[in-house]
């Protein structure tokens, strides 16, 4: 097939736009959405943009019951010249097929989907948001839609994009973050599915987050499945952290999720000359280099979170206080950068924006 226009069936009524002042992060949708259909027989078909509206689904659908399904998050940029921009879409297309094969579903035609949300996002451009801070928050997701209860991949999904125009991510902007370390539940164990980004991940750290959000802390920092000693990732974003001047994250092992901020990070701190270290790293060490003065900044890094300053990690009852509960240099310099690359702000010297 290829990425022709799609149909487009236009809403009755347009919604009333939000202030860009009273945006928060997912509450708010557009007027329209970009649906598509896949079954064994046909492969992906009917790419259409219909008016945002409930979709409905037989009760005995896979999705409601086995969970098969994998979503993304990227957003969509509004220029001073009025251009829109995306950041690195090429790479949620992949990453979202990285998560169908995890998850036994079909993948998607990548180039032909971005084809389409390109369109999407034309018939919505007047939702895309232009104040500092504010995007077009954009979730592709693909639920298995076949009426079977038996134990086996469903033969029929359904690709949904909604659109929401968004803020920040947390409720303070860009203000240090607390974060508390989970040493009870677990987020993902080698071999699961923490790499691919799908349903079950996050609504397994939905009870550590609600302690942690009663307790005063905004997210909660996962550690590794087998000895509860290794940093893999903080809920909402991949994490990072400044240690005498080289830059550390954990590698990659299979239960961390591919942050695409977090691959852009590690390259735009290497072309300043930043070292940037991909290791496991024990919460042990992070509070031992605390101890001897060297641990100088902690950021969070992800499409919603964008780079989110650290400002206190508890462990063990032990609290440390990250840079005075300051936004650290290296942070922002990484955060305006970023935010100024995705602007058309700053000249994008790594071409990772894509015009709409
Ligand atoms: C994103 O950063 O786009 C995410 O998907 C994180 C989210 C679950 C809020």
């Amino acid at each position: 097939m290829s990425a022709t226009v799609v149909e487009i069936v236009k809403a009755s009524y347009l919604k009333t736009k939000p202030n860009d002042e009273t945006l928060g992060f997912g509450r708010t949708f557009t007027d329209h959405m970009l649906v598509m259909d896949y079954s064994v027989a046909t492969g992906w078909t009917h790419p259409r943009i219909t008016p945002y509206e409930p979709i409905t689904l037989d009760p005995a659908a896979v999705i409601f019951h086995y969970g098969q399904t994998a979503f993304e998050g990227m957003k969509a940029y509004r220029t001073d010249d009025n251009r829109i921009l995306l950041f690195r879409p090429e790479k949620n297309f992949q990453r979202l097929n990285a998560s169908c094969e995890r998850l036994s579903m079909p993948a998607v035609d990548e180039a032909e989907v971005l084809e389409y949300l390109k369109q999407l996002l034309i018939v919505e451009q007047d939702w895309v948001p232009s104040s500092p801070g504010t995007s077009l928050y954009i979730r592709p997701f693909i639920i298995a839609t076949e009426a079977f209860l038996g134990l086996a991949a469903s033969k029929e999904y359904k690709l949904v994009v909604i659109l929401s125009p968004v803020g920040s991510y947390y409720q303070n902007g860009i203000q240090p973050i607390s974060i508390k370390v989970e040493e009870h539940y677990t987020r993902a164990a080698r071999g699961g599915t923490g790499a691919a980004k799908t349903a079950g991940n996050y609504c397994a750290t939905f009870n550590a987050q609600t302690k942690a959000a009663q307790e005063g802390y905004s997210q909660v920092l996962w550690l590794d499945a087998n000895e509860k000693k290794y940093v893999e990732e903080v809920g909402s974003s991949n994490v990072f952290f400044k240690i005498n001047g080289e830059v550390i994250t954990p590698e990659l092992n299979g239960s961390i999720l591919p942050g695409i901020t977090r691959l852009s990070v590690i390259e735009m701190l290497r072309s300043w000359g930043i070292p940037v270290v991909e290791r496991k790293v024990s919460i042990e060490e992070i509070f031992r280099y605390d101890d001897e003065g060297l641990l100088e900044e902690v950021f969070g890094t992800g499409t919603a979170a964008v780079i989110s300053p650290i400002g206190e990690l508890e462990w063990q009852g032990r609290k440390l206080h990250i840079n005075d509960h300051q936004i650290g240099e290296v942070t922002q310099k990484l955060y305006d950068t970023l935010t100024g690359i995705q602007t058309g702000k700053v000249t994008d010297p790594y071409n990772w924006t894509v015009e709409v």
